[in-house]
C-alpha cells in the first residue's frame, strides 16, 4: 500500500478536462507496488489559469506533473529548461520542478519506440509510415526520425502534414488517399489520428498491398483492439496496441518524482485495462 506521510512527494496530471486520465490509475498502481510515501493526483485546471496553477504546484511543494490536452503548448512557455524530446516534438508533458525551477520534457516519443522494443520490435528495420498531423504525430514522427528511421507522413488535411515536414527536416509527405499504396514500401505504419477510437469512424486502410514484414502499430488504445490492428491479425501481420504506449511514457516522469524506475508489465497492463472497460 502507498503511504502519504507529511513528508511524501506528490505528482498529478493537469488537464481540462482531466477525468478521462488514466494516469492517476497507472501512477496508483506503481506507488502501491512499491509502498511509496507519496501520491498522484487529477488536477483540473482551465486553460486561462494554467500558467497560476502550475506556479501554485511549485510554491506548494510538488515534485512535478504530467500535462494533457489543452496544456501541451502552454507547458512548454513556462518551462525554465526543456531538454532535447520537448524541443523535437514542439510541446512538453512532463514537468520536474526542482529548487523552484520547472524542466519540461515530452515522453510520448520515448513510451511509442520503448512499447515496440517491449513487443521485440527493432524499429531500424525500415522506413516508416505515420498516419496523421496531431500532436501525437509530431512526438511520433520525431522519435522515429531521432532514431535514424526514414519517415512518411500522411495526413487528411495536407496542410498540417506540410506544417509539420517544417518543423521536423527529412520528414516527407504522402497524399492522404494514397496512403495504402504507400505502404509497400514499408516496415512500419503506425495510425496517430482519433479514426478508430470509440465514438470515431475506423481508419480505412488497405492493407492488401502491404508487405509481410509490415509492423502495425495503432496508438489509439480505447478500444485495446482497434478495427486496424484486428485488420492487421487477419492478414497475418504483426500488431502493436497503443496501451503499452501510454504506459511506457509514464515511465520517465514517475522515476524523476518518486525516484524508482517502475516497469511496465502484464500485471500493470491487465491493471489499467480493467480501468479502461469500466468507464
Ligand atoms: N497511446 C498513447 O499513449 C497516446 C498518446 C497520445 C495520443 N493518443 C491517441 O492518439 C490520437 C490522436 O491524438 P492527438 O493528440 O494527436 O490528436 P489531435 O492533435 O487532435 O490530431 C488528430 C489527428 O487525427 C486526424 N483525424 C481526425 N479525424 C479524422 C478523420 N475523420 N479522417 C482523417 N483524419 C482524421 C486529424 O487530421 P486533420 O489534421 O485532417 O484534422 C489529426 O491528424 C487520439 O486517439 C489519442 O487518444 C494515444
Amino acid at each position: 500500500m502507498a503511504i502519504l506521510s507529511g513528508s511524501g512527494r506528490v505528482a498529478g496530471i493537469v488537464g481540462w478536462p482531466v477525468t478521462h486520465s488514466r494516469s492517476p490509475r497507472l501512477h496508483g498502481f506503481w506507488l502501491d507496488r512499491h509502498a511509496i510515501d507519496g501520491a498522484y493526483v487529477p488536477l483540473a485546471v482551465r486553460p486561462e489559469q494554467f500558467a497560476t496553477a502550475i506556479r501554485g504546484l511549485v510554491a506548494a511543494g510538488f515534485a512535478g506533473c504530467n500535462v494533457t490536452a489543452p496544456h501541451k503548448l502552454s507547458a512548454f512557455e513556462i518551462c525554465d529548461a526543456v531538454d532535447e524530446s520537448a524541443h523535437r516534438a514542439g510541446a512538453v508533458n512532463t514537468l520536474v520542478f526542482s529548487d523552484g525551477r520547472i524542466t519540461g520534457s515530452n515522453t510520448d516519443g520515448y513510451g511509442f519506440l520503448a512499447n515496440l522494443r517491449a513487443h521485440g520490435i527493432e524499429v531500424m528495420d525500415g522506413p516508416a509510415l505515420v498516419l496523421g498531423a496531431g500532436g501525437a504525430a509530431r512526438a511520433v514522427a520525431a522519435a522515429l526520425l531521432g532514431a535514424g528511421i526514414d519517415v512518411t507522413i500522411a495526413n487528411r488535411t495536407r496542410a498540417k502534414a506540410e506544417a509539420l515536414a517544417r518543423d521536423l527536416p527529412g520528414l516527407r509527405i504522402v497524399d492522404w488517399q494514397h496512403r495504402g499504396t504507400a505502404l509497400a514500401d514499408q516496415a512500419l505504419v503506425v495510425n496517430t489520428t482519433s479514426l478508430g477510437m470509440s465514438g470515431h469512424d475506423p481508419l480505412g486502410l488497405d492493407l492488401s498491398q502491404a508487405p509481410d514484414k509490415l509492423v502495425v502499430a495503432d496508438i489509439v488504445y480505447v478500444p485495446l483492439e482497434t478495427p486496424l490492428l484486428a485488420a492487421a491479425r487477419g492478414r497475418g501481420l504483426r500488431a502493436v496496441e497503443g496501451l503499452g504506449m501510454l504506459l511506457h511514457q509514464a515511465v520517465p516522469g514517475f522515476h524523476a518524482w518518486f525516484g524508482v524506475r517502475p516497469q511496465v508489465d502484464e500485471e500493470l497492463r491487465r491493471f489499467v485495462a480493467a480501468g479502461l472497460i469500466a468507464q
